[in-house]
């Protein structure tokens, strides 16, 4: 992923931010998914990565005395001031950890959010400068063998590289090795949700919306033509079910504790 791209990624969730908590299906879903994964115990600071609008912070503050939320987009950062002033909030990249955190948490949560990392194995390796000697952390996002369906017909209608190619659940673990996290034990766990959309035009209206629709293939120029998406359509609705088109996420949750 190239440094533009990042910038990319960043423009394009803010330009969507007011629409994120509508169309967030997925994501909110996984969220729900997460928080089942955190022990209910009594947390001193919580630390959100990639926190968006901030749509799960009452439940954190639920589990936490002091929420801290950090995004890049500036958009969705005011979304958060606006909605909890009392809140702490870092406009900030979840890369570069070190250069915008400078407290200890003993929750560090994200969701579906490190899939647009650059650099995993760096952004693991920060989580022993900003951790508590007694603590989690708890991270959620989509890996590769999600949106395999609009994958596939994107390839079958003669333009693979339209989706972006997800970290593989190999790619993640090799991350948390390299990022040598040896005081902590470390779960990794997938699991497939599958939603159903009346077409496919309504998944990428769901990508769209959310302002989740950067390539990061740097290698694929086209952009969504009307043709291409004629074709999507045309060629999706011969071969599934009229109204009904499915897509799986393939999720990832990553579960450590400092031992
Ligand atoms: C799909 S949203 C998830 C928002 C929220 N966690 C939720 O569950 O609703 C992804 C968020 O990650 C942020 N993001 C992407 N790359 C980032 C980076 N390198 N550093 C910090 N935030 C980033 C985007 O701005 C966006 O708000």
């Amino acid at each position: 992923m190239s440094s533009t791209s990042v910038n990319q990624i960043i423009d394009n969730f803010s330009s969507k931010a007011e629409f994120y908590d509508q169309y967030s299906r997925i994501q909110k879903l996984s969220g729900q998914m997460l928080l089942e994964r955190i022990p209910a115990l009594s947390y001193m600071r919580v630390l959100d990565l990639g926190c968006g609008t901030g749509f799960f912070i009452p439940e954190l503050q639920e589990l936490a005395q002091h929420v801290t939320c950090l995004d890049a987009s500036e958009k969705m950062i005011s979304f958060v001031k606006q909605r909890y002033p009392t809140v702490e909030t870092v406009v900030g990249d979840f890369d570069n950890l070190d250069s915008c955190i400078s407290t200890n948490y003993d929750l560090i949560v994200s969701n579906y959010s490190l899939q647009w990392s650059q650099n995993l194995t760096r952004l693991f390796a920060s989580l022993k400068r900003c951790s508590t000697r007694k603590s989690m952390f708890a991270f959620a996002f989509p890996i590769s063998g999600s949106l395999s369906e609009l994958k596939n017909a994107f390839v079958e209608i003669g333009e693979p590289g339209f989706i972006n190619e997800f970290y593989s659940e190999e790619q993640v673990k090799k991350a948390l090795d390299e990022a040598q996290l040896t005081n902590y034990s470390v779960s990794v766990t997938t699991e497939t949700v599958r939603l159903v959309y009346p077409g496919v035009l309504d998944v990428l209206h769901s990508i769209s919306k959310v302002g989740a629709y950067t390539n990061t293939n740097e290698k694929y120029e086209h952009k969504l033509s009307k043709t291409i998406l004629k074709n999507l359509i045309n060629h999706t609705r011969a071969e599934n079910n009229a109204n009904v088109f499915n897509i799986s996420w393939k999720i990832c949750f990553i579960i450590g504790t400092r031992v």
